[in-house]
């Protein structure tokens, strides 16, 4: 269940943050991050979180540096089937027929930068001399993902954010791509609700143990 939407996810994803180097191995994308704290992720459905489970407890990387990534329905059972990994927290998988997104204009003073390539959009919201919020969206042939999004915390509540995510959205529009995902955290999920944007699946993410929680 959910594959073909993660498997969107997870290559807009990878692209969005320059991770390049993936391949999948027994049903799981295996990410090298190459990150000092994060080496590697693998991204799984709950169906093969078996499978993801045993590449992270048998790799080579150090404790607490390969982290896993579960379409689950229920995170909470999946997390305590796979200890001794540890539990990190839950996000969620969603998706938008673009054209369907929710329009927000750019609040008044702040004003929009749009940067990057077709395949790479960075936006970005400027107001009261500095940087206030900014936003990601990775196009592919298998549709967009919007990423790394967030305003800094003097400038929430707003209407910044949801600018940003319009800004992507018409952006990625022009650029002949219909769909999109993303994985929200708790934080943005309300955002991303109320902007059109629907829930795929819960995301169980945890990691291997950090030497001080044995
Ligand atoms: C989540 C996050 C991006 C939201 O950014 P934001 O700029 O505050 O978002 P917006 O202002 O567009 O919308 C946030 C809320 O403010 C409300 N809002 C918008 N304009 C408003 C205004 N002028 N006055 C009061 N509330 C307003 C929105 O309706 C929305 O309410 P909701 O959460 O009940 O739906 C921000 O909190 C953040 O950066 N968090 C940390 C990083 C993170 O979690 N990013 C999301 C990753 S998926």
């Amino acid at each position: 269940m959910h594959d073909e939407a993660l498997n969107r996810w997870q290559r807009g994803w990878s692209a969005s943050r320059g991770w390049n180097d993936w391949q999948c191995v027994d049903d799981v994308t295996v990410v090298r991050v190459g990150e000092p704290q994060r080496r590697v992720e693998y991204v799984a459905t709950q169906q093969h979180a078996a499978a993801a489970a045993h590449l992270a407890l048998t790799d080579c990387n150090p404790a607490g540096t390969s982290w896993l990534l579960i379409a689950t329905d229920d995170p909470a059972r999946t997390s305590a089937e796979l200890r001794p990994l540890e539990y990190v927290r839950t996000e969620w998988l969603m998706s938008i027929s673009l054209p369907h997104h929710a329009l927000r204009p750019v609040p008044a003073p702040y004003t929009a930068e749009i940067t990057g390539s077709p395949s790479l959009i960075d936006v970005r919201m400027y107001g009261y001399g500095e940087l206030a919020a900014e936003g990601r969206m990775a196009v592919l042939h298998t549709g967009a993902v919007a990423d790394m999004v967030q305003t800094q915390p003097a400038h929430r509540r707003r209407g910044l954010a949801s600018a940003v995510m319009t800004t992507l959205a018409t952006t990625a529009v022009s650029h002949n791509v219909s769909t999109a995902h993303l994985s929200a955290s708790p934080e943005g999920r309300p955002l991303y609700k109320s902007l059109g944007w629907r829930t795929v699946t819960p995301l169980l993410v945890a990691r291997t143990s950090l030497p001080s929680s044995r």
